[in-house]
């Protein structure tokens, strides 16, 4: 790796990763792409800025299927955006019915790929064309209807990745109802606290789900979640008042009577014939539920055509969609990239998406690649945890297929370190495909900043350069953009449409969190540095940002320093009071396979992150550890950490936690 350049800023944010490959693209791929050179790029992204309005308005109007035309672009009255006023439209519609009169209804919209048995045998296969999405989807929302939902009802989602979550979904906004997907890792006390807090009327659920083998026991979880009471006595999730159950796994489940009904059995009611409701461009589309700094479920919302509109531009054009690609996001539908990445975008432009249920390295660590092969995938759209767990395990898994039907790479979660883009590159991509490294969150809708294959130049670990119609900056306290390679807040100037409307029951939480940090402007929350060359580069979360004697060091890249060691699979950077400094850096680190922990390791390992990035992110105390504590999405509980890392008891909520007894066992790692 390079010098180090440690910039400090305004904010005292400091920066000190500093990569210097550059991949340029390759004039194949860029002859083929949707958008051709950088100069395109140029020009189109100048025009968006120039006059946003415009820009969006030309779009949703060509893009989008209106039932009644807009009369104005945006109505904005900080922090309340509203998009394409007085307009009426319907996803579903956008996503589905659109297709039924052209060549697209009959290829596959959905290709799914279920768990394989714990013996090896091989999963079952389901491919859904348009036409077969769009009925099934009509029926299911006939289903919804006759259970009374209707335009503006919540219906809370708790299935496993099939392809009746994505039927349900669309199910809801073909008739307007809010859907509200809970990820099918999360427990009876979630589904119950997220039930409350949007009043969901009905639950959608599964029998079981499959995870490595074993079966969740969805139904039980919400059987559960209905029977908790709150400190008065009172029904927690009370508003739920009917339970559609899917047949999965054909475990062992109570049906209670009245409440209960099976998936496959109410659609013996009705037909396939469904109108859609003519919905207002705002009328909420779903409710994403995140964690926040505090406790409390923070409720996410978002919207019917600024969000339709954003996540279609941001597919197309991101990934390069084509007719004939194979695109396989491995997302979960519970996260907001399976909504955005998995269902709507990729649906909004005729795309055959690929879902897979089960877990990457069920039955082996080749299920991915198998998987690839299998399908002739063209576009991989994954997270950075994962990428770093397939380093781990090894190149003999995917060298055993043939990876040559993918094209193009994408990341998305966290900054991927340079180590991990170089191998996802070199071993996934055969050094052929460009990277994407999209970033964005569930507040944002769609991709914000991004390089657009086949015309950015990349630069492993930077997400590159913001995406049409999107402005963002890096700024000071004052909110005053900062020099070029300083650090700073990463915040977005102006509103984009589809960006969230707010936090669900809770205005002034919206606001606080995202509108006040710096005033005027939407704060994401993230530290950022933008280069030379205008290129954004991620720090983390301003979180995770430490203060040690004086610097501030983003944790992400001290632990990318750490793990391009050639021991180490994964590692987590946390801060721990420090008289002398302020604060201490703690790694956890986990090694590769079979290398072993020995205590010189720990010398070295500091001596590579002073070579890496200069003395002052040395680590102050290293501990080895199996496993990180991460939520179900792959984040690492850094929050958790911080408090291992302190010598104090883990206090606090751990219900998203993935494996409970990681914590256990790092704790007595440390004593
Ligand atoms: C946070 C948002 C976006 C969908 C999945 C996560 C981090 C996300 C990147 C990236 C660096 C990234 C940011 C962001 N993040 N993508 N490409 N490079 N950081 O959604 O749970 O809402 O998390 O994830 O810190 O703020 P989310």
């Amino acid at each position: 790796m390079p010098k180090p350049s440690v910039a400090p800023a305004a904010t005292g944010i400091t920066s000190i990763l500093n990569e210097s490959r550059v991949f340029k693209p390759s004039k194949d791929f860029a002859e083929r792409a949707h958008i051709k050179s950088l100069a395109a790029y140029k020009k189109l992204y100048a025009e968006s800025i120039k006059d946003p309005e415009k820009f969006w308005g030309r779009l949703a109007n060509q893009e989008l299927v209106w039932f009644t035309p807009f009369k104005k672009v945006l109505q904005w009255k900080e922090p309340v955006a509203k998009w394409f006023v007085g307009g009426r439209t319907n996803v579903a519609v956008n996503c589905l019915d659109r297709w039924l009169d052209t060549p697209i209804a009959n290829k596959a919209a959905l290709i799914w790929e279920g768990e394989p048995a714990s013996d090896g045998r091989p999963g079952e296969e389901r491919i859904l064309t348009y036409k077969q999405l769009h009925r099934e989807v009509c029926r299911f929302a006939n289903v919804l209807k006759r259970h009374g939902v209707g335009k503006g009802d919540r219906v809370l989602i708790y299935l496993p990745l099939v392809p009746e979550a994505a039927i349900a979904m669309l199910a809801c906004a073909r008739i307007g109802a809010v859907h509200s997907v809970v990820f099918g890792g999360f427990s009876a006390q979630s589904v119950a606290d997220r039930i409350a807090d949007c009043g969901a009327k009905l639950v959608v659920t599964a029998d079981g789900g499959y995870r490595r083998g074993a079966i969740v026991q969805l139904k039980k979880n919400v059987d559960d979640a209905l029977n908790l009471r709150d400190a008065q006595g009172k029904a927690l999730a009370a508003s739920a008042t009917a339970v559609i159950v899917l047949r999965r796994c054909y475990n062992d489940i109570h049906m209670q009577e009245g409440r209960d009904f099976w998936w496959h059995r109410e659609l013996e009611y009705v037909t396939a014939d469904c109108p859609p409701a003519k919905l207002e461009s705002e009328a909420p589309l779903f409710i994403l539920y995140t964690s926040g700094s505090t406790g409390k479920p923070k409720g996410i919302f978002h919207t019917t055509a600024g969000y339709l509109l954003g996540t279609k531009l941001t597919s197309r054009y991101v990934f390069d969609l084509k007719p004939e690609d194979v695109y396989w996001c491995t997302a979960d539908v519970g996260w907001v990239t399976g909504h955005s990445y998995l269902v709507y975008g990729p649906l909004a432009n005729g795309a055959t998406s690929l879902m897979y249920e089960g877990a990457p390295n069920w039955p082996e660590p080749d299920r991915f690649w198998r998987i690839v092969e299998k399908f002739g995938v063209t576009i991989l759209y994954t997270a950075p945890t994962a990428i770093r767990a397939f380093m781990k395990w090894g190149d003999e898994w995917p060298k055993k297929h043939n990876l040559r039907s993918l094209r193009l790479l994408g990341s998305v979660g966290e900054p991927i370190n340079p180590e991990a883009w170089m191998w996802y590159h070199e071993v996934i991509g055969g050094g052929r495909c460009p990277i994407v490294d999209t970033w964005w969150q569930t507040e944002t809708g769609a991709i914000m900043i991004s390089p657009l294959p086949g015309v950015t130049p990349l630069k492993p670990g930077s997400a590159t350069l913001p995406f049409f119609g999107i402005q963002p900056e890096v700024v000071d306290e004052q909110g005053v953009e900062v020099p070029r390679n300083a650090g700073g807040k990463l915040i977005i100037r102006k509103p984009w449409p589809s960006m969230l409307r707010g936090v669900w029951g809770d205005p002034e939480r919206f606001k606080q969190t995202y509108w006040t940090e710096v005033p005027h402007t939407y704060f994401t929350g993230d530290g950022c540095r933008q280069d030379q060359d205008g290129y954004f580069w991620i720090v983390g979360r301003i979180d995770d940002v430490l203060n040690v004697a004086g610097h501030r060091i983003g944790t992400a890249e001290v632990e990318s320093a750490l793990v391009s060691h050639p021991s180490v699979a994964e590692a987590a950077v946390v801060g721990r009071p420090d008289e002398l400094k302020g604060q201490a850096l703690v790694a956890f680190v986990t090694l590769k396979s079979g290398i072993h922990a020995k205590p010189e390791l720990r010398d070295e390992l500091r001596q590579h992150v002073a070579k890496e990035i200069g003395p002052v992110a040395k680590p102050d105390d290293i501990r080895f550890a199996e496993g990180l504590p991460k939520t179900r999405s792959g984040k690492i509980m850094r929050r958790l950490l911080k408090q291992v890392a302190a010598g104090v008891e883990v206090k606090g909520d751990t219900t998203t936690l993935e494996d409970f007894n990681v914590l256990t066992r790092l704790a007595q790692a440390s004593e």
